[in-house]
């Protein structure tokens, strides 16, 4: 379910890191100085990346794993979400222990998959450990659902 690791990574897990790490210098972040980056791999091979874009009206402010994945759907048409990388920045530095996406991200990444029928690998990366979930639903085992909405 999951993994801890930094040594053991799969190329494309340690590529997609590359992404995301690539993607904080993207971050608009005057706010809150936090800088994050997400990169996401589609079953097709292709990556897309996000980064978090705030605002002075703080409720606009946008996570990067969202503005990634949701480009990355409204991009790739015929393909799915396969996995997701997060790293962030702050101070100058990425972080030692990962972040880990907001509930509203969580929500987001869990329907997808459920939309797709297809699971989504989540790589936390931080500069001591990185963790690799193999599902975005064991971030949010409770989310809601569309079922919930007709019931
Ligand atoms: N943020 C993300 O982009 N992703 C996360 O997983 C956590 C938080 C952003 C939102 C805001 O711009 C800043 O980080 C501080 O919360």
């Amino acid at each position: 379910m999951e993994k801890k690791l930094t040594t053991s990574l799969t190329e494309i897990e340690s590529a997609l890191i590359d992404a995301a790490k690539n993607a904080c210098s993207t971050a608009y972040a005057p706010y809150s100085n936090f800088k994050v980056g997400a990169a996401v791999l589609m079953a097709d091979g292709r990556v897309f990346c996000g980064s978090n874009q705030e605002n002075a009206a703080y409720s606009a402010c946008l996570c990067a794993e969202r503005v990634a994945i949701l480009y990355a759907c409204a991009n790739a048409h015929n393909s799915y979400p396969v996995a997701i990388a997060i790293a962030a920045w702050k101070n100058g530095n990425f972080l030692e222990t990962p972040i880990t996406p907001c509930g509203e991200c969580c929500q987001v990444m869990v329907e997808m998959e459920k939309r797709f029928g297809h699971s989504i690998a989540v790589c936390l990366y931080g500069k001591q450990e990185t963790k690799v979930l193999e599902s975005a639903k064991l971030l949010l085992p409770y989310s809601f659902t569309s079922q919930q909405l007709n019931d």
